[in-house]
This record gives C-alpha cells, structure tokens and sequence, in this order.
C-alpha cells in the first residue's frame, strides 16, 4: 500500500463492490410465488411511507437484472452484494420451499459469476414473510429456528457457488426500527419488544451460521452486516459520557457482544432491567450466538452525538412513548428538540451542524476512520469488511442526459479516504461496497432519496450511470485514490 503525495492506494487484492437489498429494487412481489412480507404490508398502510411509496415495482430488478448486473460489470466491481427475499423461498407457513424463487436466485448468482463478479449474499435484510409475523416475527423464538430452515435451504442450492454469506444486515434496524420506535415495518412501538427482538435476531444469527455451514457445498466465509453507530457524548459532561455509552451498549454491543463474544454487555444487563426482566435470554442462547464469523460487515454514513437529560429540560416522553423530547421547564419556548433515542429516556440525540446529506445527515469521515479504528481495537481478531458506505443527493439527467452528482463523488472521496486513513493505522479492512447500485426504494422514505451510482426514472425505469458511477470506475480500477 503507498500513499504518494495526492494518491491513496489500496492494498492488493482489497475488494471493491456495490450493495442493493431485495425489498430495495425487485418489485415483482406477487410473482412466481412469493409470499407477501412485513414491508408490503407495511407500506400498503396508510400513513407508514413518505407519499404511501411500495416496493410493488421498485426497480423492476426482478425482470431486468441482467442489465443490472451489466451495470456492475461496466464499473468493474470485484463483487456484489444482495439479499434473498425470504418470502420467495417460503411464502407460506405450511407449503413446500417455492422452488421458483431459489431459481431466480441461482440465475442471479450465475449471471454474476459469468460476468466475473464474485457474490455476496445476505439471507435477511428486512423482508420478514407475512406469515411469520403473523405468528409473532422477532417477538417469537421459533423465527430463530425459522431462520436456520431457511438459511439451510439457500445454502443446499447456492452453496455451491456463493463463498460469501451474510445472516443479518442492520439487526439493529429491525430490532430497533421495527419493533422499537416503531418506524419500520412491522410498526411496533416498545422498549421490551425491542429487546426480545435483537435476542431473537442474535440467537438466529448463530442458528443460522450453523445451518450456512452445515448445507453448503464448500467452505463460505460467513459474516454478519451491523451498522455500528460512531457515537459521541456531545460534552465532556459525565451525564453526557455516560448517555452515549448507553447509546453504543443499546445500538451496537447489544449485537457485537453476543455474536462476537458470547455475552450482553453487563450495563446494558443492569440499565435495561426497568424495563425487562430478560427473561427471553434462555441458558445455552449466547452460546449459540457466538459462532465463528470469518468477516464483520460494517455500515456507515454518519456519526451521533448524544446527551443525558440536562436540568430545565423536561422529557415530554409521556405524550409520545418512543418519540419523546425535551422541551423548557416550566412555560418556556420549547427548545429546539434534540432527536429523541427511540427505545429510552436516558440519551438523546442532538442535532449536529451542517453539511448533511439529503438525508439530513452530517457528513464527517472523520468519524468513519474513528469507528473502523475502535473495531479494531475492541475486536482485533476479525477482518472487516465496509458493506455499505454512501450519500442520498436528488440530481437528476440535465438536458444533456447526464447526471452531475459532484456532491456524491466528493462525500465518497472523503469516505474512501478516511477507510484508507483507518487501514494505515493497522485497522483489517478487506473490502468497500457502495451502497447502491441504484435509486431505489428507501424504506419508510419512499423513493424520495436518492442513493445510486445509477439513477433510476421511476416513471420509465430508464438507468442512467451517474456521473460518479465513472468516478467510481476509476477509482476500482486504479485501486486508488487521486
Ligand atoms: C440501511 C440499509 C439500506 C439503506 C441505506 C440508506 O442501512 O438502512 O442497509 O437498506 O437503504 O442504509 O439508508
């Protein structure tokens, strides 16, 4: 690895890909038949999407994934990572395993693998079928068990041909979003639903690498996708070290302690036993949440800054459970409000200045190198690999055709940069995956945010590279930074 004056060039063999989720980009979702899942319902609901957006058509990746993939192809992409959509493989409780939907699948996989792309497949990227959730989704422990069928099934027929396997991408969305603040699907709202959640998730994970390991023609590599939140204490007050600690026991050790050290963190244990007895940990769980990973995913787009309760600020949390905020005590001007930590009243997450994204985030790579540096310190044994790093910018095709979108190109300079910063200060980084290959369906956003190297018309379903697509061409080619 050099790094001559203006050039960063990474190691050999680093792996440069894209990422894309099923949900995300296929559309199709009542064909050759796939069950319904928690985010067709989900987004059908009234309410739950921005402009009530579904991922009915989304890209239409299910009937032109082949231009897709030559999409990949064109950038020279090492390798590409998607996720299987549970409920084409098991649409139902009671039927068979949907033979149609694995098929789709290993034409995917093969369609890679004759354009040179090497596969990365994560089992579960939210898309939950319908019927488990029916029968209590992540709030039950037999999904666990669910989870494992499933995992086997994909690895008796892809196996053979996929060497890279994810369980889970975001546990701590789903846990968190989805039966937490409730934002995502399935809505619910709760504190100890969003902690019998992420033990579920945890235990399936480990059920899962099990089962990945069992059914597979050959020896994987397996690793889980955790968007490890770089969380700040917004002073240097004890009260604020102390909230952003419980933020990153909440968010980010409620995953990596089971899966990568067999145990909960013992203050999160102990904070949290207002709210749970934790009943829901059985004797023998962690253990089977703690299997041998070959590579940690990890996630990043922006850092947190996170405070305590500050006196003359009063939580208005009893109007509002999981979305609370603080407002001036007595009569005061409420404040602005700091974004409120979905699952409890002890941390608070303030606003942070410019710039941000169009998703209103706040662009510091300096936080990404900070982040990638701390996994590695706490977790030296295992390699890391980045599975999605990228920025949502509304540009659209000028009258020439051609997307500008220089704000993305610089936002990933400065990222890709910051992951070369990380690996010369010893941090085991194996990989970059873009997140996204294309617009697409930005979950309870809609379609609202753009995030692809590969603008998508959501009229016509024209693809359109942006011009950070040849950015990033460049960049994979060189293995470089200029
Ligand atoms: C996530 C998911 C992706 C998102 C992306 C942008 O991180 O939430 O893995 O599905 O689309 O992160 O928000």
């Amino acid at each position: 690895m050099t790094a001559g004056p203006g050039r960063r060039a990474f190691p050999e063999g680093f792996v440069w890909g894209t990422a894309t989720a099923s949900y995300q980009i296929e559309g199709a979702v009542a064909e050759n038949g796939r069950g319904p899942s928690i985010w067709d319902v989900f987004s059908h609901t009234p309410g739950r999407t921005l402009n009530g957006d579904t991922g009915d058509v989304a890209c239409d990746h299910y009937h032109r994934w082949e231009q897709d993939l030559d999409l990949v192809a064109e950038m020279g992409l090492a390798s590409y990572r998607f996720s299987v959509a549970w409920p084409r493989i098991a649409p139902s409780g009671t039927g068979p395993v949907n033979e149609a939907g694995l098929d789709f699948y290993e034409r995917l996989v093969d369609g890679l693998l004759a354009r040179g792309i090497d596969p990365m497949l994560t089992l579960y990227h939210w898309d939950l079928p319908q019927w488990l959730e029916d029968d209590g989704g992540w709030l039950s422990r037999d999904t666990a068990w669910r989870f494992a069928e499933y995992a086997g099934v994909v690895a008796a027929r892809l196996g053979d041909r996929v060497r890279h396997f994810t369980t889970f991408n975001e546990p701590y969305c789903t846990a968190l979003l989805g039966y937490g603040s409730g934002v995502h699907a399935p809505g619910v709202r709760g504190i100890e639903t969003a902690l019998t959640a992420a033990h579920h998730l945890n235990l399936a994970h480990g059920l899962g690498v099990v089962a990945l390991r069992a059914h597979a023609a050959r020896d994987i590599d397996v690793s889980v996708v955790l968007n490890v939140g770089q969380v700040y204490p917004a002073s240097d007050d004890p009260g604020d070290v102390l909230a952003a600690r419980h933020v990153d026991d909440l968010s980010n050790r409620i995953f990596l302690e089971p899966m990568l050290r067999g145990r909960y963190p013992e203050t999160l244990l102990e904070e949290m036993s207002t709210h749970t007895d934790w009943g829901f940990v059985h004797d023998g769980d962690l253990a089977l949440a703690h299997q041998p990973l070959d590579v940690l995913g990890v996630n990043f787009y922006s850092p947190s800054r996170i405070c305590g309760p500050r006196p003359g600020l009063v939580n208005d949390q009893a109007s509002s459970p999981a979305t609370g905020r603080w407002v001036d005590d007595p009569a005061g001007a409420a404040t602005p409000a700091p974004t409120p930590w979905p699952a409890t009243d002890r941390a608070w997450s303030v606003p942070q200045p410019g710039p941000y994204t169009d998703m209103g985030w706040r662009i510091e790579p300096e936080a990404f190198t900070d982040l990638l540096l701390r996994l590695s310190t706490d977790y030296p044994e295992i390699p890391m690999m980045v599975t999605e790093n990228g920025c949502a910018y509304d540009d659209g095709p000028g009258p020439d055709g051609r997307v500008r979108d220089d704000r993305r190109i610089d936002y990933l300079r400065a990222h890709l940069a910051a992951v070369h910063t990380a690996i010369e200060k010893g941090a085991d980084i194996r990989g970059y995956y873009l997140w996204s290959l294309l617009d697409n369906f930005e979950w309870a956003l809609g379609y609202a945010k753009r995030f692809g190297l590969v603008h998508v018309d959501y009229d016509t379903l024209v693809r359109t590279p942006k011009d950070s697509a040849r950015w990033y061409r460049d960049v994979v080619k060189a293995n470089a930074l200029s």
